[in-house]
Formats: structure tokens, C-alpha cells, sequence
């Protein structure tokens, strides 16, 4: 008898999926993978510094790789992502003397770069994150201060999603971010969406990023953002999910925890507690929520690894470095169906 996995418990949720690396589909990660997943996510192969380097010069490799393999097995893939204000090339916002460009050339670029790539894997992938993080972390303003939105204000939004919707009228189309579930960002990031919604503007769901911790979000706060969002019309994914063992904010760490600790049981416990009460949400909420996805497959290898804390190894996945299921796991796939 085949062995379950996540996939397999969540059949009637939603879609399970991770983050990949090219080699990760062209390794011995491939079994692991197809027994626990069936979504896919590029954690870097699709965004616009690695596979648009040069004006005029692509780099399909990484991309064509993640997407043929989940082509042969079967596993939905989300595009991950076509405009940010990391991981982009320098070129895009200069002019041939060095220069910023003028509005009109950037999003010029930004089109063809979102035609091309789009293009590429129509009826490939079902769900674009068509811009990332664009809003900002301080309340101060609502938009991030980024080369794009200095050049462009909030047109290089508005225009990201025009040119994506028009290249593939059938993907899905999400704005993604995080720290969604902090009740401030939160209610800026609703504010943009109500603003794109107001302008037309095609952006169909909404990515909450999901990089948690032991602390947060609380089962309140998460719950009223799925609520919050979905009552805009948008559909809601988790998209890039991991529950830290350290505080994202060093004032929510209890004075007895140092900065760098052993993953004791205690957190693990802590770690376990929290992992069963988002799917308890997402489960809740399987009306709203049309897919979750992890950020990396197993402890042994994560990017939190040494993020924010050089030298700080983290352990935030359902699996083990040996790829074997922690408790946290069994945990999240024994519910009652
Ligand atoms: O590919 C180069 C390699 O050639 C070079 O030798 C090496 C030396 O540092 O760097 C490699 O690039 C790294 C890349 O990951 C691939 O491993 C970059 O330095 C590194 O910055 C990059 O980090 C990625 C990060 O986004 C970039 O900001 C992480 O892997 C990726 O997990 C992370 O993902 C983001 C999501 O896209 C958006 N949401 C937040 C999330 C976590 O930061």
C-alpha cells in the first residue's frame, strides 16, 4: 500500500505545495516530494533577477526545469514572482548613461518581461504572485520606497497585474506579502487591495507569505485576516509557509530564551502547538483558502538557516534533516475528516 502524505490528508482542502530549487526536482528530493506535494513553487528560479539577467537576454533553465517535472507528475504550479523590489536586475531601471529610467520605459520593460515570462508557461502555471511585498513595514506610508515605486508610484501595481491578466487571461493572480496577520500591515495591505479593487485592477488573491514563528500569528489574528481578505472577493493561499523557532521580533522572546538556542523539546512543543492551530484555520476556512504552500521541504536545508542571525541554524518544517515526519506532522494530518 502506497504511503500517504500531506497531499493525500488534504485532498479535500486544498492543494498542498513547496518551494523548490531546480536541483531539488533533478535530485532524490523527487520521491519525497511527489508523496507529500502536489503544488509546486520556484523559491527563486522565476524571479526577475535570476531568469531575466540582461535586457535582452533570458535564462529559462531553472524555470523550464521545475515546470517540465511538475508537467510529468502532475503538480499545479504557482509562478513566483514578477515584480519586486528584490532579487531584480540593475539594468531594468537604467538608462544607457546609468540614470534612472522614465516611467514610460520601465513599465514598457515590465511588460515585456511579464509577456514573455507569462507567455512562456500559459496553461503551465495556474496562479501568478504578480507583485511581491509592495507594501511598506512602516505605517508611516502605504507603499514600500522602492525603485518602482519612486519611478512608476502605484501604476507599476496597477499595470503588473494588466499586462499578467492580458498575457494569461486564465492564471490566478495574487498580490503576496507578509506579516499579514500583524493587525497594522494588515489593515494597509487591505487598503491596497480595496484600491486595486477600485481601479479594476485584476488581482484575484491574495498570497499571505506565512513566515510565522512559535509566537505568532495568534489564532485571532489569523483568523480575521483570512475573514478580511476573502470578504474583499479575494481567494486566499498560504504561500510560503514556516513556523520559526525564534521570535521575528526580539521584544516577544521571553527573557529565559537566548538568541541562538537548541531546538529543545520545549520548542518543539511550542512549535507542534502552533502548527496544529493554523491548519485548524486553514480547515475552518477550506471554503476560502485554495492552497498552502511550504517555503523548503525539510529542516535540513531552509532559508532561515542563518536569517536573520548569521551563524543560527532554525528547524521550521514538518520534516526532520532526515526527511522523516516530526510530530508536528502527525499532528497536522490526524484531524477528524
Ligand atoms: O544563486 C546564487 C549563487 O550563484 C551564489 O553563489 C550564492 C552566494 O550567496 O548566492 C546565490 O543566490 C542566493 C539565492 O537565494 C539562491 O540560493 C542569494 O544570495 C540569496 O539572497 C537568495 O535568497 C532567497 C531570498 O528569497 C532572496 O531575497 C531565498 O533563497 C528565498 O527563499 C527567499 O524567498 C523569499 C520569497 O521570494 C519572498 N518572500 C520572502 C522569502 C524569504 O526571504
Amino acid at each position: 500500500q502506497k504511503q500517504m502524505g500531506l497531499k493525500d490528508y488534504y485532498k479535500n482542502y486544498f492543494p498542498i505545495g513547496v518551494a523548490v530549487s531546480a536541483h531539488n526536482v533533478l535530485s532524490s528530493d523527487t520521491t519525497f516530494i511527489l508523496q507529500q506535494f502536489n503544488s509546486l513553487t520556484p523559491e527563486n528560479a522565476m524571479k526577475m533577477g535570476p531568469i531575466h539577467p540582461k535586457e535582452n537576454e533570458y535564462n529559462f533553465k531553472e524555470a523550464d526545469a521545475i515546470v517540465n517535472f511538475a508537467q510529468r507528475h502532475h503538480l499545479k504550479v504557482r509562478g513566483h514572482n514578477l515584480c519586486w523590489h528584490e532579487q531584480t536586475p540593475d539594468w531594468i531601471f537604467k538608462d544607457a548613461n546609468g540614470g534612472l529610467v522614465s516611467k514610460e520605459v520601465l513599465l514598457e520593460r515590465l511588460k515585456q518581461h511579464i509577456f514573455t515570462v507569462v507567455n512562456r508557461y500559459k496553461g503551465k502555471i495556474y496562479a501568478w504572485d504578480v507583485v511581491n511585498e509592495a507594501v511598506d513595514d512602516d505605517s508611516t506610508r502605504l507603499l514600500r520606497n522602492s525603485l518602482w515605486y519612486q519611478i512608476c508610484g502605484i501604476d507599476f501595481i496597477v499595470k503588473a497585474f494588466e499586462y499578467a491578466h492580458e498575457a494569461d487571461p486564465n492564471a490566478i493572480l495574487f498580490y503576496n506579502d507578509y506579516n499579514t496577520e500583524r493587525p497594522e500591515k494588515r489593515a494597509r495591505v487591505l487598503q491596497l487591495m480595496q484600491q486595486l479593487k477600485a481601479l479594476k485592477v485584476p488581482v484575484m488573491g491574495i498570497g499571505l507569505q506565512g513566515h510565522w514563528s512559535i509566537y505568532e500569528p495568534t489564532q485571532t489574528d489569523l483568523q480575521q485576516t483570512i475573514q478580511s481578505f476573502a470578504a474583499l472577493g479575494l481567494q486566499v493561499q498560504i504561500t510560503e509557509l514556516d513556523v520559526s523557532i525564534y521570535p521575528w521580533e526580539k521584544k516577544l522572546r521571553p527573557k529565559t530564551e537566548k538568541d541562538i538556542d537548541a531546538y529543545t523539546p520545549e520548542l518543539e512543543h511550542k512549535q507542534d502547538e502552533q502548527y496544529k492551530m493554523v491548519f485548524k484555520v486553514f480547515r475552518a476556512n477550506k471554503q476560502k483558502i485554495t492552497g498552502v504552500t511550504f517555503w523548503n521541504l525539510t529542516d535540513r536545508t531552509t532559508w532561515l538557516d542563518n536569517y536573520p542571525v548569521p551563524g543560527r541554524k532554525n528547524y521550521p518544517l514538518l520534516f526532520d534533516a532526515n526527511y522523516q515526519p516530526k510530530k508536528a506532522y502527525w499532528d497536522v494530518v490526524n484531524f477528524k475528516q
